[in-house]
């Protein structure tokens, strides 16, 4: 069987990301299985940079071949930031339901409702070469934060063609049409061919 190491700690990431691998014969190990804590800087200004990053330097530490993610919320009525800062933009309210709110006042104020997630891997299976697989979700910010399943912004964000927010559907229906699903498809597609 095939090993990969994938480079996160996010627990609800692993979890999503393991369920897509089960499917085929490829062990998936995480940082956690292997006692690595130190992860480099994300000083990178794209997702696509930021993943690169991390594969890399998973690559260069272990030498089993690695990949990362780096994903992200863009909102047009915030001109398509918080994106690569995603995770310190929701760090900096006081609770979720406090950024939540923020992000709604602002898509009211400016009419302006469009949204999309992203995510970037870079699969790094040799030195100095990687490969990147980026996925894409667009939609709206909800009106109000709702459901209670997935994690970071899925409360405030309706897939295109779709009337529930993504923490309203189950883990099952966010893999059939998410960002990171449709990039590790790729990924796997790449993998297995
Ligand atoms: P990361 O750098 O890939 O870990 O993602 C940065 C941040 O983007 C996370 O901490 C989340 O707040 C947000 N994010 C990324 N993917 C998702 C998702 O699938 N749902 C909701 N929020 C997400």
């Amino acid at each position: 069987m095939r090993k990969l190491l994938f480079f996160s700690n996010n627990k609800n990431k692993i979890i999503e990301i393991k369920k897509i691998f089960n499917k085929f014969n490829l062990e998936l190990l995480s940082l956690n299985d292997l006692n690595i804590s130190e992860e480099p800087e994300e000083s990178g200004k794209t997702f696509e940079e930021n993943a690169k990053i991390k594969s890399d330097y998973g690559f260069n530490k272990t030498g089993i071949s690695c990949f990362a993610d780096d994903s992200g919320i863009c909102i047009e009525s915030l001109n398509w930031k918080p994106g690569v800062l995603s995770k310190r933009f929701l760090n900096n309210f006081k609770s979720n339901e406090a950024c939540f709110e923020s992000i709604i006042k602002s898509t009211k104020k400016h009419s302006k409702q469009n949204a999309y997630f992203k995510t970037s891997i870079s699969l790094t299976a040799k030195e100095n070469h990687n490969i990147v697989f980026n996925g894409k979700i667009d939609g709206k910010i909800s009106e109000q934060a709702k459901g209670k399943f997935g994690f970071g912004y899925d409360p405030v964000f309706i897939p295109k063609n779709y009337n529930k927010t993504l923490a309203e559907l189950s883990a099952n229906e966010k893999n059939e049409i998410s960002h990171r699903s449709i990039a590790v498809t790729k990924l796997i597609n790449f993998l297995i061919n």
